[in-house]
């Protein structure tokens, strides 16, 4: 069976700030600035230590959206109900581990915590929905942080597989497909929310960055074998952010760019944790960046011998690349996920200038498929856009339609071809905070959610158009795509 469904992350949705012991995460630091350019995700991302300190005292969660998310923590009844009334066959979801581990290296978990995931289980279960687990959604305990200085130190990674492991032994029986760490790839661009690594606490930043990554690395196939040890019934993988990235012209130079950009910033993160080693190429990559990772005795064979089961993938946008200085200049910068790109002029983009190319789902996954042969799950696709409440409650989403529709023809042509795709959870579920800007208008759910960027609104929830038509799509397996 196809797992139809949708996905949401702990840290975006849940709200329950400090409720029931939570410790603060990275994502309690992103702020929302209402006159800041949404658009131009740098002015987001950079945390510094100025802004942890501020965002430590400040005594509300006035200006901190995710701190409130969307009340998923007290509302997730009525949101599974209406994820069921759709048909999901399957719901992602995050469990937030400064909710279980509230400063992240404690050695015994928060059964408070425990209890709201249990009561989410219980909710999927009466639904007959599936769920799909990630395990590290950007919700790195902020203890971590400060104390440690994120997962650059070593020490995390016995955290985290302490975090694993209750969740492995609670939730064995209950949960099929387990996810380690969202966009693990995201490290070089989102690096704050990824590692916990504070630039303005490091001398060599990048050199930081690959040793965090590294420790994810060997925390993420540890996970893989206690996974495998004590549920051995569930499978788990890995899950990048799919950054798609086309040459901008056919010369040879811009090829190569294209195929170096496909290493550094997707294979590398699959090559080692779908082969079980890191690739040649990272090793010519880091001799030249003066990069050197400092490896565990026993890590090689850590990564080796517990590949993934399944690859996961994000998939929002595609760009183009150069390697050439001049022409850079007459090309044009966009937005995307993670990370900017270079405009394609056959594409357009959202109003937040993520480049749409539903094309480049079909190549994304033959790509993908080709080269490690492992099943694929789609567990974020989507459409930001800021939607309009009509008096009656309606949404018309014509346009999320017309993206999600696009897209699922071409991971229909991409199944033709011969991949071995086995879900698709599109983001978001329902409208939940932006991760990159912090913002509630920029909106992907199939469920609207009655707040606006100031916190304001009801709450409630109305089904968009997308909502009916979507569950359509399940009805009829996807088949139904015409009719629309
Ligand atoms: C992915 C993340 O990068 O993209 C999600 O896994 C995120 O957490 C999604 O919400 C969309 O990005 P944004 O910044 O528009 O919310």
């Amino acid at each position: 069976m196809f797992l139809w469904g949708g996905a949401i992350a702990a840290c975006q949705a849940e709200g329950g700030f400090g409720e029931d012991h939570k410790g603060m995460s990275v994502s309690d630091i992103s702020f929302y600035d209402p006159h800041s350019d949404r658009v131009d995700l740098s002015k987001h991302s950079n945390i510094t230590s100025e802004l942890i300190e501020q965002a430590l005292n400040a005594d509300s969660t006035k200006g901190y959206p995710k701190r409130d998310g969307v009340d998923f923590y007290h509302r997730y009844a009525e949101d599974i109900a209406l994820c069921a009334e759709m048909g999901f066959k399957v719901f992602r979801f995050s469990i937030a581990w400064s909710r279980i581990f509230p400063n992240g290296d404690e050695q015994e978990p928060n059964l408070k915590g425990l209890e709201f995931y249990d009561r989410v289980f219980d909710e999927l279960e009466k639904h007959h929905i599936e769920p799909l687990v990630t395990l590290s959604h950007f919700e790195l305990p902020l203890h971590i942080v400060n104390q440690y200085g994120g997962w650059k130190d070593r020490k995390v990674i016995e955290m985290f597989t302490n975090f694993a492991a209750v969740l492995f032994n609670r939730y064995k029986h209950r949960v099929r497909y387990w996810i380690t760490f969202n966009e693990i790839n995201a490290g070089r661009f989102a690096t704050f929310k990824s590692t916990g690594i504070v630039e303005d606490r490091t001398e060599n930043y990048l050199q930081d960055i690959y040793q965090a990554v590294h420790h994810q690395f060997v925390a993420s196939a540890l996970a893989v074998k206690l996974c495998h040890d004590i549920a051995p019934e569930s499978k788990i993988g890995c899950m990048i952010a799919r950054l798609t990235t086309y040459p901008a012209t056919c010369h040879p130079d811009d090829i190569m760019q294209a195929t170096l950009d496909d290493q550094y910033g997707n294979f590398f993160y699959m090559d080692v944790m779908v082969r079980g080693y890191y690739p040649s190429y990272m090793n010519r990559y880091f001799l030249e960046n003066s990069i050197e990772i400092i490896k565990g005795e026993e890590d090689d064979a850590i990564l080796r011998n517990n590949i993934v089961d399944f690859i996961s993938l994000s998939y929002y946008v595609s760009s183009i690349t150069t390697n050439d200085k001049e022409r850079l200049k007459s090309l044009q910068q966009t937005e995307g996920n993670l990370t900017r790109g270079l405009k394609n002029p056959y594409l357009i983009a959202s109003d937040w200038g993520w480049q749409i190319d539903p094309v480049g789902l079909r190549y994304s996954l033959n790509t993908i498929y080709d080269r490690y042969q492992k099943p694929l799950f789609i567990v974020e696709n989507g459409l930001g856009a800021e939607d309009i409440l009509e008096d009656d409650h309606k949404i018309h989403d014509a346009y999320r339609i017309s993206y999600l529709k696009e897209h699922i023809k071409q991971m229909k042509e991409a199944i033709i071809d011969g991949v071995e795709l086995i879900g698709y959870t599109p983001w978001s579920a329902l409208d939940i905070i932006s991760s990159g800007t912090s913002e509630m208008s920029k909106r992907y759910g199939f469920i609207y959610v009655d707040k606006d960027d100031e916190g304001k609104g009801t709450l409630n929830r109305y089904p968009k158009d997308s909502f009916y038509w979507y569950k359509q799509i399940i009805e009829s397996n996807g088949a139904d795509l015409h009719n629309w």
